[in-house]
């Protein structure tokens, strides 16, 4: 972990809510893991008062200095996203990552039965999940199946990424302005019904908790492993507060623990978490 003022590469706007930030961060690039976050200092004022979570969307790019850079991707949403839309090129930030611990790999596998990977990504949920399909086609061999769930067609914001790398995608649209009509919940069961489920040997998702849940409950159902990025509130980002403890389940009496998002996950088992809680 680093902490480091890190020069910014450029903050583009790439629809009206959504922007693209690129640090130089040599440090952080160098041993970032997909499902990994970054804490950043947003203002040199008081407000607001706290670092603010994002997930790693991308290191790189090879070509320049090979992995000086990493990049985010946020949704304006409340004062901090606010205030970081003003950054400039030039400008510095003070940054502190990579925190947590990222997504598990599947074991390497000879069957190819099992050969394949489904990702379901949540609005901006889906940002940790492209580094991760950036990765896993790097490193392995799994097919990858994309499911990325929007409410409208402005969500719509990293399909074209995973089709460059060869992934199936699939986009289920609330409002039926693309792809599937409905929730991507409704998608996964019929991806994974009439025995479809024995092709993946592992889900990996990200997004809303609500939709973790269901996802959670979708993919233990057909008996296909699961790993989920949790969303939670946090202050210090490095374990240090307790202020983002979640509740997962525990052999021992009383049958539960306490453990902090941002250092032993944002990524759980999600047999782990008790849900709703
Ligand atoms: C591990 C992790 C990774 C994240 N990765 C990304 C990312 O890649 N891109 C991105 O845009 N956002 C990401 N987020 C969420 C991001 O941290 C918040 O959107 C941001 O902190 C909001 O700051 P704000 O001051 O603009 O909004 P605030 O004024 O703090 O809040 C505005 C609204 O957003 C909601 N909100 C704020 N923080 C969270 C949160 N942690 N979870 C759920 N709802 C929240 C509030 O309830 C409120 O309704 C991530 C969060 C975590 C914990
Ligand atoms: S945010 Fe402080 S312990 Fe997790």
């Amino acid at each position: 972990m680093y902490q480091i003022k890190a020069k910014i590469i450029a903050n583009r706007r790439i629809t009206s809510q959504y922007y693209n930030l690129v640090v130089d961060a040599p440090q952080i690039a160098k041993f970032a893991k997909p499902g990994q976050f970054v804490n950043l200092c947003i203002s040199k004022g008081h407000e607001p008062f706290l670092r603010k979570p994002f997930s790693i969307y991308r290191v790189g790019p090879k070509n320049v200095r090979k992995k000086s850079k990493i990049e985010l991707l946020y949704k304006v949403v409340g004062k901090g996203t606010d205030i970081l839309t003003g950054s400039k090129t030039g400008d510095y930030i003070d940054i502190i990552g990579p925190l947590g611990n990222g997504f598990v790999f599947p074991p390497k596998t000879n069957q190819k039965q099992q050969s394949k990977i489904i990702l379901i990504g949540g609005g901006i949920g889906v940002v940790p999940l492209l580094f991760l399909a950036e990765y896993l086609k790097k490193h392995s061999s799994f097919g990858i199946s994309v499911l990325v769930g929007i409410k409208s067609k402005e969500e719509s914001l990293l399909i074209r990424d995973f089709d460059k790398l060869d992934c199936q995608v699939k986009v289920a649209a609330e409002d039926g302005s693309r792809g599937f009509k409905g929730l991507v919940t409704k998608l996964l069961k019929e991806e994974l019904g009439f025995g479809r489920s024995s092709s993946f040997c592992m889900s990996y998702t990200c997004g809303p908790s609500l939709m973790l849940e269901k996802v959670s409950k979708i993919a233990e159902k057909n008996k296909v492993p699961c790993q989920v990025c949790l969303e939670a509130y946090m202050a210090c980002g490095i374990g240090a507060c307790l202020g983002c403890a979640v509740k997962v389940k525990n052999g021992a009496s009383p049958g539960f623990k306490y453990v902090r998002v941002c250092k032993e996950g944002p990524v759980f088992d999600s047999r782990q978490v008790i849900w709703g809680e």
